[in-house]
């Protein structure tokens, strides 16, 4: 039946389908990605991934949430183990539309797509125009930040906050909201994200020290008091790891900005050029005061200044930090050796039971028995000092990360790489 000229149109035709998906899926590093359909299309949970989860974690089955019409932005240095888990909980807790990660390599992408369907992948240098790390880092853009950053990576913080906001100008067919997601977060159990109106709800964090540097550095920006909820003569402030952004007040935010400081700012010519320069000139120039920005804490205080009936606080979230990490209570070494760092549904859900401590205090799970997200700061585990985890990254990953090469991407102390992966 087969003649060696039908095996030959099979074979073309074969080949033009493999291509066509090859470069369907690298269309995805370009900044102006658009979904293949161009519209909403809600990518329904694997069964099979996600009964299970909900068999494990909540087993009285708390409703799952319809977030079908809402993308999530995850900015992060690179994938890690548990970022499989994090995927299928985001979707099987939410089911959010597209989730959108945008890495330092491009070469993180394809084991980031390989996860889920509704996984997006963007390179950092990709997403604004003309704003990548090396831009950032050129001579005369970041000179005190370089001085006096320590070990620290500013610049790669900087960058990231500019991603987290920015994505709103430059990503065509991103969300009318779009939740911003620290990579370190795993959402053990699903909560409401929006009022019954629509409108976006925040978290509140019991206020720290930190945002009076974010207040000087709001008003630097914008001419504006930092504004924070306060509840029963408690102060708090924005800065959850997460929060639901929605794009018109991130542009009109972005836009007001643009204004204030260069109208502030007449002689200053980086400022000129519109975000984020004009707040990363500012950054520059206050750095030295420690006076810093904070992309959630400062757009929280413009909702709420600016449109303060469009949002609602959530004062319950719970968290639970690394739990179990410490060699001997809260005082031993901060993590142990041999740990293991890829975390099972299984273990998740066990330690989203546990007893928190810092930020947010001695707490317990809130509602039902768990904490609503677990900080599980692999990064840390992996790259900080040395690589505290017995079990190793999943194959895919582990090459993808030897081809960029993993000491130059990782290790803090050593200049080029890395930015700290708390998000705030
Ligand atoms: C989620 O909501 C969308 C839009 O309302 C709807 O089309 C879809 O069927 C819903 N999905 C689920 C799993 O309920």
């Amino acid at each position: 039946m087969f003649n060696k000229t039908n095996l030959l149109v099979v074979g073309i035709f074969l080949s033009i389908v493999l291509t066509f998906s090859e470069s369907a899926k690298s269309d995805f590093y370009l900044p102006t990605f658009v979904s293949q359909t161009g519209v909403t299309t809600a990518v329904r949970p694997n069964p099979d991934s996600t009964s299970e989860v909900r068999a494990l974690c909540e087993p009285s089955g708390i409703p799952q949430f319809n977030y079908s019409h809402v993308d999530v932005v995850v900015v992060m240095l690179s994938p890690v183990c548990v970022t499989q888990q994090t995927v299928k909980l985001l979707r099987f807790n939410f089911n959010f539309r597209n989730l959108i990660y945008v890495v330092k390599y491009k070469e993180f992408c394809p084991y980031l797509l390989s996860l889920d369907d509704s996984v997006r992948c963007l390179d950092e240098n990709d997403v604004l125009p003309g704003v990548s790390y090396k831009t950032l880092s050129a001579p005369g853009m970041s000179d005190n930040i370089k001085k006096l950053q320590g070990d620290n990576n500013r610049i790669g913080w900087y960058f990231q906050q500019y991603l987290k906001v920015g994505v709103a100008l430059t990503i065509p067919d991103l969300s009318d909201h779009y939740l911003i997601w620290d990579a370190d977060n795993i959402p053990i159990k699903p909560f409401e994200m929006f009022t019954e109106d629509g409108d976006a709800k925040f978290c509140a964090n019991p206020s720290s020290s930190k945002s009076r540097s974010y207040g000087r550095f709001y008003k630097h920006i914008t001419g504006r008091e930092l504004l924070h909820p306060e509840r029963k003569g408690k102060v708090y402030n924005f800065v959850c790891g997460y929060m639901m952004f929605y794009r018109p007040y991130v542009k009109e935010f972005l836009s007001f900005v643009d204004d204030y400081v260069q109208r502030n700012r007449p002689r200053d010519t980086l400022a000129k050029r519109g975000f984020p320069w004009s707040i990363h000139s500012v950054a520059e120039e206050l750095f030295p005061s420690g006076t810093m920005f904070s992309e959630y804490d400062s757009y929280g205080s413009w909702v709420m200044d600016m449109h303060p009936q469009e949002f609602a606080m959530d004062y319950h979230i719970s968290y639970v930090r690394n739990p179990t990490t410490r060699k001997s209570g809260a005082n031993g070494p901060e993590f142990k050796e041999g740990m293991h760092c890829c975390l099972t549904h299984k273990r998740i859900c066990a330690l989203g039971k546990e007893l928190s401590d810092s930020p947010h205090g001695k707490l317990g799970p809130t509602v039902g028995d768990h904490h609503h997200i677990l900080i599980w700061e692999e990064h840390k585990f992996r790259y900080r000092r040395k690589d505290y985890c017995a079990d190793p990254l999943p194959p895919k990953l582990a090459e993808a990360i030897h081809e960029v090469g993993t000491g130059m991407v990782f290790q803090n102390q050593k200049g080029r790489g890395s930015a700290p992966s708390d998000g705030t």
